[in-house]
């Protein structure tokens, strides 16, 4: 086992400067550089323990050849990097979700991260929540009966949170396969965002067992009336043949079940969800444990974002695993009618227009 693991941080914005401080402050890692094509975003290295800092990430990363290849980079900056921290031989790739923006990238990396041996993690973080484990506890707990729906929604676009909800419908659902999917978009306003999305994607996955997954993301998507801040209306649950369980990202958690009615406390927060998840990380590369945030669970889930995407781009139902690759949100912005997204509160105007 290693004292402490060497990492460079590439893509210095908002995440990258949670996981690089989130580094800086575990002693099982040492942060030895970091990056970013913006200088002014590499001014505060001192703080995090003055690492080498470039904003050439290729030329630093062959140069240090660091244990842990962290980097945080818009959702279009992904396969290039992928492709340098198995190269330069990192044992362990950590990355920010969504894992790419299409089917067939997210198999290129998987067969790149196959290929090398190098363990990868997606920062699906909300997973250490003490709201969201109070759930997946009540759930695994065998309180519900047998689990036979989960279900998630957000007000937020999807390619920023449907990688989210996925990961965590699919933690709920204990696991299982999926095994096709069915769904609808409409709205082209954010087509044109980093996070290349529909307004509004709603459909059903289909998981093995006869368990049904409904999602909803974007600009028709219910409120959540219990979350005041916007990014947070996030509803995740799961329904069984004696009660339910679900979590609000911003409103804590509630159970029904035959013991009673049960509810408590919790919103996401970075600081507190940080730590665990890079803590797991050395865990796994010490051989403790699998790190929950591994990168085959989140392809998976990748896929099941994908695949409704072609199935609101060309209709039917689309089966998983899917058998090649192809860019689905290319094909959503050649297929998607005009028509404007109605919205399901007005809360929603802000970001989808009236
Ligand atoms: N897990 C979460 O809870 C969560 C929350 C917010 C954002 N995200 C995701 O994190 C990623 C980054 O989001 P952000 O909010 O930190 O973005 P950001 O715009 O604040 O930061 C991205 C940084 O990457 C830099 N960059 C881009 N290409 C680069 C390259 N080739 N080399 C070096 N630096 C490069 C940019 O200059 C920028 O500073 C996105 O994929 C987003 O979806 C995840």
């Amino acid at each position: 086992m290693a004292d402490s693991y060497r990492v460079v941080v590439v893509g210095m914005g908002k995440r990258g400067v949670h996981h690089a401080s989130a580094f800086h402050a575990n002693k099982r890692f040492s942060l030895v550089g970091i990056s970013d094509l913006d200088p002014a975003r590499l001014k505060d290295a001192q703080k995090l323990g003055s690492p080498e800092a470039s904003t050439d990430a290729p030329a630093l990363v062959r140069k240090l050849k660091p244990d842990v290849f962290c980097f945080c980079t818009p959702p279009t900056v992904r396969l290039d990097l992928i492709r340098l921290g198995v190269e330069s031989g990192a044992r362990l790739i950590a990355f920010e979700k969504p894992v790419a923006t299409s089917s067939a990238e997210a198999m290129k990396i998987r067969d790149l991260l196959s290929g090398s041996g190098a363990k990868a993690v997606v920062s699906h973080q909300h997973r250490y929540g003490a709201h969201y484990r109070k759930t997946a506890e009540i759930i695994q707990g065998g309180t519900l009966g047998r689990i036979h729906t989960v279900y998630a929604t957000a007000s937020g676009w999807m390619l920023h949170m449907a990688s989210h909800l996925i990961d965590y419908m699919r933690w709920y659902a204990g696991g299982v396969e999926a095994e096709w999917v069915l769904a609808q978009a409409v709205g082209r306003g954010k087509l044109t965002d980093l996070h290349t999305s529909p307004d509004y994607l709603a459909g059903f996955i289909q998981f093995a067992g006869g368990l049904r997954g409904t999602l909803e993301c974007g600009a028709g998507a219910p409120d959540v009336p219990e979350v005041d801040y916007w990014w947070r209306k996030c509803r995740i649950g799961a329904l069984g043949t004696d009660g339910f369980a679900e979590v609000l990202t911003g409103g804590g958690w509630r159970s029904v079940t035959k013991a009673g009615i049960s509810s408590g406390t919790g919103s996401m927060n970075y600081d507190l969800d940080m730590p665990p998840y890079i803590q797991d990380m050395a865990d796994w590369l010490d051989g403790k444990k699998v790190h929950p945030c591994n990168f085959e669970s989140a392809y998976k889930g990748h896929e099941i974002m994908m695949a409704m995407v072609r199935s609101a781009a060309l209709g039917g139902q689309v089966a998983l695993p899917l058998a090649s690759g192809m860019d689905e949100l290319a094909l959503l912005k050649e297929k998607l009618p005009e028509a404007k997204v109605l919205l399901s509160f007005s809360g929603n105007q802000k970001e989808y227009g009236a």
